[in-house]
């Protein structure tokens, strides 16, 4: 069923009883109902309702071994955060799916003013599970406790960061708020670089990319990490704009320098394949790091 689809049919009791299992997860990886109803302050009649019903909609996950728990799924989480998107006015609709990544699902949405933004869900754990998943089995599709807190991390993590790097003048998606592990960010009208065809002007958007790196090296005090083709949008204007930053490292972490030398590196590397646009490597890794003022041009 579609995440619209089910948020829509929620009340504010499932909200209370979902926040309450919430608050439990830092302690238990299944939150005794005890917890629960305590927490929600609903009468239990109410309650197991509401268990039942958010159960049958995948929202939670419940075991019945030793005690009656229950676990939030992304599904719960991610109406835990649009519930709170839509309250502060940051969003007003949910639109189509843009695309499943590695670690997220990007959805289209609506501001209240009628903006078109981006809503992006960070799933942690998904790669790292398939992974796992062929040697044991009996994980099979459980979200552990860990990539829930792990996907609240990142999102908070990339938040965060597209707001400094936009206040430092860096170009990347003007962030617009976030709640748990979703962030909301206005919607680039644009394609990857890797489906650009043509570019009228090669030089100029390879050195506004550096320069973007740059200020999140000397500004912000950041390396992507995870920089390439995939991860920079390209406007109709042939504006650059790098998204996807939760991976970020600071710049005094042990392995920013390689991280840097590998991000500029793709990017150059890029450039001189596909547009035949020379820049040394060594001297763009001098500008990114503020040690010369020189650029790609
Ligand atoms: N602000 C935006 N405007 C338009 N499209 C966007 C925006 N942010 C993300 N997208 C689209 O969603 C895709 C995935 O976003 P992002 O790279 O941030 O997530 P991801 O989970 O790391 O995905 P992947 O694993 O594919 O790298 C992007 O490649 C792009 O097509
Ligand atoms: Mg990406």
């Amino acid at each position: 069923m579609m995440l619209a689809t089910i948020y829509k049919q929620l009340t504010q009791r499932d909200f209370k009883i979902l926040r309450a299992i919430e608050r439990g997860l830092g302690k238990y990886e299944y939150v005794p109902v005890e917890y629960i109803i305590s927490q929600s302050r609903i009468p239990e009649t109410y309650a197991y309702m509401s268990l039942g019903k958010l159960n049958k909609l995948k929202l939670v996950r419940r075991i019945t071994a030793t005690y009656l728990g229950y676990q939030l799924t992304y599904r719960g989480l991610d109406c835990l955060a649009l519930k709170s998107l839509v309250d502060r006015g940051i969003i007003e609709a949910l639109g189509d799916k843009l695309g499943v990544g590695k670690e997220s699902d990007v959805y289209r949405a609506l501001t209240p003013a009628g903006d078109q933004v981006i809503l992006k869900l960070h799933r942690v754990g998904r790669t790292s599970f398939r992974q796992t998943k062929r040697y044991r089995t009996y994980l099979e599709d459980k979200p552990s406790l860990g990539w829930l807190i792990q996907a609240k991390i990142a999102g908070e993590r990339e938040f965060k960061a597209l707001a400094e790097l936009h206040k430092a003048g860096a170009r990347v998606p003007r962030p617009l708020g976030w709640s748990r592990h979703a962030v909301v960010t206005e919607y680039v009208e644009g394609v990857e670089l890797y489906r650009v065809k043509g570019l009228s002007d090669p030089v100029d958007v390879l050195q506004k990319i550096i320069d973007t790196i740059r200020i999140a090296y000397t500004r912000v005090g950041i390396v992507h990490g995870d920089l390439s083709e995939y991860n920079i949008m390209v406007t109709v204007e042939e504006e650059p704009l790098i998204i996807d930053w939760p991976q970020y490292v600071e710049r005094d972490h042990p392995s920013a320098p390689d991280l840097l030398r590998r991000d500029v590196e793709y990017v150059v590397r890029f450039f001189r394949k596909k547009f035949n646009v020379e820049l040394d490597l060594e001297e763009a890794l001098q500008y990114v790091t503020g040690k010369t003022d020189a650029g790609a041009g």
